[in-house]
This record gives C-alpha cells, structure tokens and sequence, in this order.
C-alpha cells in the first residue's frame, strides 16, 4: 500500500514546525524543501533523528530539488516573507505573491494530483495566487488562518473560563486580517452557548485580542508565530488524508456561498479525501453579515492586486 507524501515547502519557522508535527503524527513521508542551502536537508535530519525517541517510521528528507516531491499528495506552502513589527500581512504581498507564483507552477509540474494547503500571508491572497497559478479544481486548492484564529479564540476562552481546550468550539470567518469575524453566537462550551458564560465585555475583549493574536506575538518574537500555524496548517492535511470529515474554518472558494461571487475567504467548510468538500452557510444576522461583507470587500482587494501582478 502506498504511503502518504506530504511536501512542505519554505523550511523556515512554519515549515519546519509543520514538518516535525506531521513527522510525530505519522501522516506520511515528508519532504521540506528551501531555497537555502542545507537549511530543509539539516532540518529534516534533526527531525529523521527524532524519531527513534519519536518512534515514527516515516520519512523526513530535506531538499533543494523539487524533483524530490513529485506526486505528492499534499503540499503545504510555507514559503514566503514573515511579518516583523510595525508591518501589516499586506505589506508582504508584493514579494510573496512572486514567491507563491513559481512555488505553485512547480507544484502543478511535480505534483498535478495535489491537493494545495496555503499558509503565506496575505492568506487570501496568496490561496488565490496559487489557485490561479496552478489552474487546479478549486476544492484542491486552500489556506490556513482559521484553524489558527479560531484556536487562539479557543485558548483564550479555556483560559478565562477554567475549562479544558477540548470543551470549546468556535467559528471564525472573513479574511485572515485584522477584520476577520469571530462569532460568539456560534461558539460553545461543551455545548453550552458562550454568552450563557461570558458577558458581553469579556467576549469584546477576547475577540479583540484574537484580532491582535498575530501582532501580539510579532511584537513578543520579532517575527510571526509558527507553532499554532504549523498546527492548524497539519490539522487540515489530516482532515484530507484520514478522510475525516472534519469542520474547520479556512479559506476555502466560496461560489455564491455568503455572497461572495467567487472568492477565497475564510468560512467554515467540511475537509475529506476530496479536499473542501462543502462550505457551511451559516445563517448570518445583519450585523454579523455586515462584518463578513467588510472582510470580504479587503480580499477582493487583494486578489484585485494579485491579479496585476500575476
Ligand atoms: N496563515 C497564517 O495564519 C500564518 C501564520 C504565521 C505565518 N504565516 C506566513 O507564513 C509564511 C512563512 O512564515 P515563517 O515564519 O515560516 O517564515 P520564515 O522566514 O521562517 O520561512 C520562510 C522560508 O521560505 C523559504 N523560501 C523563500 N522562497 C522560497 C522558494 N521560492 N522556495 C522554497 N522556499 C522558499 C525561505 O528560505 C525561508 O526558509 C510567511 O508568509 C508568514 O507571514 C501565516
């Protein structure tokens, strides 16, 4: 039986970790590649040497060589510029969109049957640079921040409430940006909604943090966060490869979906064994409708600038 072959490329902070998480998963083989010499190869070394204390039988190989991750089933895009403080996830577009546009032509030549995890910031933008890029089906095709979001929300919820990380469930939708839409209405405490247990301030406030849950970390470390991202980019390939089923917020192709009239934005989908393979259309009141429409108009921005430049 054929074994799963993820390729994660950019073997930085996202990439490495990403790498490491799938590796003690046991998704399936890896391959990280760089452009840096001996970066992707001493990374997966490191991690190849993990895993008899590990103990995953997997392989880790690094690489400079996309012949390496031919007929991957997954590959995770990683590679791209970092925020540092005082910049906004907009401000990289220019570089990484020229990063993310050779990355996906050599994904759709080495890899045509994969399916596409983006991580790059701008998120949106650059899951529709690779979409548009690789010309693949646009359930192949998608981008993690909501899986991130929605767990910063969630931790900082179990924090407040006492009450294990397991218990909380939220959705977030919108753009990866300082706009997105958190949705206290759809969040739960093992079932019980969170406005029986918060109060509307407290709620304010943790949905402001979450906003500020990139930043807040670029302002700690100098550069963007890459465990929780590396987590949530690996939740989503499991998603795929085990055929789970699993509902998670994330940037996924939204036809008619919310109104979008075809954009990439974040909203809560079912990922499985064919990708995102349904968006749930969640019925929005006015206010929350409202915010969605805002984040939306910021990515159709975007994607007006990727389409300039690409
Ligand atoms: N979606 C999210 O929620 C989220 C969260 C955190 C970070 N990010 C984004 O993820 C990206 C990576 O962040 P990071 O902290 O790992 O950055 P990093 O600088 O640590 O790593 C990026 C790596 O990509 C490599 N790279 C650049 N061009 C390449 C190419 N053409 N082919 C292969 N590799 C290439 C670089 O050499 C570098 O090693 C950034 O754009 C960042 O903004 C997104």
């Amino acid at each position: 039986m054929k074994r799963n072959k993820i390729t994660i490329v950019g073997a930085g902070n996202v990439g490495a970790a990403a790498a490491q998480i799938a590796a003690t998963m046991e998704l399936g083989d890896i391959v990280l590649i760089d452009i840096v010499k001996g970066l992707a190869e001493g990374k997966a070394l490191d991690i190849a040497e993990a895993a008899p204390v590990r103990l995953y039988d997997f392989n880790v190989q690094g690489t400079l060589d996309w012949a390496q991750t031919a007929a991957s089933d997954i590959v995770i895009i990683t590679s791209g510029l970092a925020r540092r403080p005082g910049m906004s996830r907009d401000d990289l577009l220019a570089k990484n969109v020229q990063i993310v546009k050779q990355v996906s032509e050599k994904i759709a030549e080495y890899s045509p049957e994969s399916f596409v995890i983006v991580v790059c910031n701008p998120l949106d933008a650059m899951v529709y640079t690779a979409a548009k890029v690789t010309g693949f089906p646009k359930n192949k095709v998608m981008g993690m921040a909501g899986a991130l979001d929605s767990a910063r929300f969630c931790s900082f919820l179990a924090s407040e409430l006492g009450v294990s990380v397991e218990d909380v469930k939220c959705v977030l939708m919108g753009g990866h940006g300082d706009d997105m839409v958190p949705l206290p209405r759809f969040t739960s405490v093992s079932g019980i909604p969170l406005t029986d247990l918060l109060g509307e301030d407290k709620i304010a406030e943790l949905i402001e943090r979450t906003r500020n849950g990139g930043i807040e970390i670029v302002n700690l470390l100098g550069t963007s966060a890459f465990y929780a991202p590396a987590a949530g980019a690996v939740k989503m390939a499991e998603a795929i490869i085990k055929d789970k089923k699993t509902v998670v917020s994330c940037c996924a192709y939204c036809d008619n979906e919310y109104g979008s009239g075809g954009h990439f934005v974040g909203v809560p989908a079912v990922l499985g064994k064919n990708g995102v393979e349904k968006i749930i259309e969640l019925d929005l009141n006015k206010a929350e409708q409202a915010q969605f429409d805002q984040s939306l108009a910021h990515v159709k921005q975007l994607a007006a600038k990727v389409d300039e430049l690409v």
